[in-house]
């Protein structure tokens, strides 16, 4: 729409912003803020409307905008530009990730660049680095309390060796994605520090109370996220006698975006990171953005009009970085975080199929994949140009955040299912060879997530220590299977480091008083660069492993039907073992068949069938074998922990 009045403002601030700079923005740029400018007022004033400094934080934040494109490498400009001209480049079936601690990879950021080759020669191309920038020692939550949101932490370098590595990864056509924790800062963040000093400008930058009377209106509602190592949502602080919300760890303090300020001071910090050349902005824990008395504050609808503002702020003056909201939240409202109504397909780009990866898990334990089909439905709404993260494991715990309908779909006690699987996963449940831990256990509702190495749940550890060579091959199956289940899904694949060579969990996190609250570390590995070397000894689990997730990656990266164009559909394997789906673009079918039961598992001709004319042989990818088609009652046979890539040719 054309508001005559908005598009005077716009170039008013235009002309003032670039009067005396040798450079205009470019002419791309403008018709975006143009074409933009109306959503941008408008999703602005739906918060911010009753605010008394509307209209000067409003100009403030198109001339931020303005500044953040002007501040942006031509190099990034002509990203954008062919990121643009490609259209929705994050579909594509070429892009493989992992997500990694630099530190605990390899010790500082310019240990990188040596260590691009191993990523060209695994076939990873995009990277997520976990959280770099500055964060206290010993209350940093694995980076996620940032005291400067632009200083990169002197562990890990400078800000000039970031930009050494995405230049260097650029050049080997690789992908950077990385943080912003954009929920909450450190309290020793200059913010924090100013509202402890009692500024009250700043203090209206966190959520500050007085007293308690507010702090217990919301606590009424509010869930806790850290129960057991940081119970409650306030902490009181000392220094100006206050109490701050903190709903993570009591050294998070909680941004209040009700305050435009924050929402500003914020989006400069977001374009500041695009223009270090981040591809995909992984927004932390966007469900919390927003609060309101009276509610969990979790997934409000003010949350989604927020995304929806920072998307078009971004899409405004740097178009080329996409958007990761990490919303590990139910599965209906994960779905939300792509956005709804007009806003479909335009707030979050990607979210993480956190569903998905627990229902692996899910069927691992149980050998039963029915929950697993129970929630496609509500997956497949995903709108199109919009994608996943899938994955089987990543830094944090692992939730049992399907719902208890879908549980109840399956024909199982939703309390004793998630009882089942909290006890095989911790190694309590007698036969159960998997070594995790339960993670922030609710001692009220005896909730919990689970903790451990995808090696290590999957039975590597026992079999390991127990020297059994069945127990080690079974381990093995298994977690080639899970890794090739989520490769193929349609979605960005994100390795998580360590996994690749099989690590199991690492119990140095114990001794470490910086870390030994929180169980989350056993699965964060250092990488021994001196035993990597036995990826290429054929005969070792690493050797194993390596050489599986590698294959597999090339596999994908041949297939472009794998790519997410809204092209899978789930078969009915009259199997509850077997989990399959069929992948498809134009004529080409992909049948992805996993059995993650612990005995063979026999498939009718007949299930491949239904899902549409079959040719006379199929061929496995994987195995290269050429399977020739029988008669509807014939069977196609997997092996325990097996799974076939099937196409037709
Ligand atoms: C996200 C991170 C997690 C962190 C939390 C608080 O969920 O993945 O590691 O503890 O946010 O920032």
């Amino acid at each position: 729409m054309y508001r005559h009045s908005l598009h005077q403002q716009i170039r008013q601030i235009l002309g003032e912003s670039t009067s005396g700079a040798t450079e205009y923005p470019d002419a791309s740029f403008i018709t975006r803020l143009t074409a933009n400018a109306t959503t941008l007022q408008g999703l602005f004033h739906e918060l911010y409307g009753a605010h008394p400094d509307h209209d000067l934080c409003f100009s403030d934040m198109i001339r931020t905008l303005i500044a953040g494109h002007a501040a942006r490498p031509s190099a990034l400009r002509d990203r954008d530009d062919r990121k643009l001209d490609e259209g929705h480049w994050f579909l594509s079936n070429k892009i493989t990730g992992m997500s990694l601690y630099v530190d605990r990879f390899c010790g500082e950021l310019n240990g990188m660049h040596d260590k691009l080759s191993y990523f060209k020669e695994l076939g990873v191309n995009l990277l997520h680095l976990m959280p770099l920038f500055e964060s206290p020692e010993g209350e940093s939550d694995g980076g996620y309390a940032v005291s400067d949101f632009r200083r990169v932490d002197p562990r890990f370098g400078s800000l000039e060796d970031l930009r050494g590595l995405q230049a260097s990864m650029q050049g080997e056509g690789m992908y950077l994605m990385m943080d912003i924790v954009f929920n909450h800062t450190s309290h020793h963040h200059d913010w924090a520090r100013r509202a402890k000093a009692g500024d009250p400008v700043y203090q209206d930058f966190f959520y500050m109370f007085p007293d308690r009377t507010i702090p217990d209106a919301y606590d009424a509602d509010m869930p806790e996220i850290f129960p057991e190592s940081a119970p409650g949502n306030f902490t009181w602080v000392e220094e100006c006698g206050k109490w701050v919300m903190t709903v993570f760890h009591k050294y998070q303090w909680d941004l209040n975006y009700r305050n435009p300020r924050v929402f500003i001071e914020m989006l400069d910090t977001v374009l500041f990171h695009a223009n270090l050349g981040i591809d995909i902005l992984r927004i932390d824990a966007p469900a919390f953005i927003w609060k309101e008395p009276g509610t969990t504050c979790q997934n409000l609808p003010k949350a989604h009009t927020l995304l929806r503002l920072l998307r078009r702020c971004v899409a405004t003056a740097a178009p080329g970085m996409a958007l990761l909201g990490e919303a590990i939240v139910a599965p209906a409202d994960i779905m939300r975080y792509f956005g709804t109504g007009i806003f479909t397909a335009q707030e979050c780009d990607i979210a993480y199929n956190a569903t998905h990866m627990a229902l692996q898990w899910d069927a691992l334990a149980t050998g039963d994949t029915r929950i697993m089909l129970a929630a496609q439905p509500e997956l497949q709404q995903k709108p199109f140009g919009t994608t996943w993260i899938n994955y089987v494991r990543c830094h944090d715990d692992i939730g049992l955040g399907y719902t208890d309908e879908m549980i109840r779909q399956a024909g199982f006690d939703p309390y004793a299912h998630r009882r089942y699987i909290k006890d095989y996963y911790s190694g309590v449940h007698p036969g159960s060879d998997a070594r995790g831990a339960l993670f922030s256990v609710n001692p009220k509702t005896q909730d919990a997530r689970i903790s451990g190495s995808m090696a290590s749940l999957c039975g590597l550890e026992s079999a390991l220590a127990q020297g059994d060579a069945a127990a080690i091959e079974r381990a093995l199956n298994r977690i080639v299977m899970m890794q090739a289940h989520s490769l193929f899904l349609g979605g960005i694949p994100m390795l998580f480091y360590g996994d690749e060579v099989a690590s199991l969990n690492d119990y140095a996190w114990m001794q470490d008083p910086g870390k030994h609250y929180d169980n989350r570390w056993m699965h964060r590995p250092h990488i021994n660069w001196k035993s990597m070397a036995e990826r290429h000894r054929p005969g070792s689990s690493m050797h194993y492993i390596f050489n599986a997730v590698q294959k597999l990656i090339r596999i994908r990266r041949d297939q472009e039907l794998v790519g997410d164009y809204g092209n899978i559909s789930w078969m009915h394997p009259h199997n509850i073992h077997v989990a399959g789906y069929v992948r498809s673009l134009d004529a080409r079918r992909l049948y992805g068949v996993f059995n993650f039961g612990k005995d063979p598992a026999w498939l009718t001709w007949y299930a491949f069938k239904q899902q549409g004319h079959l040719p006379e042989t199929l061929k496995d990818l994987w195995t290269g074998d050429i399977h020739r088609v029988g008669p509807d009652h014939e069977h196609f046979i997997l092996p325990p922990y097996g799974f076939a890539l099937l196409v037709n040719e």
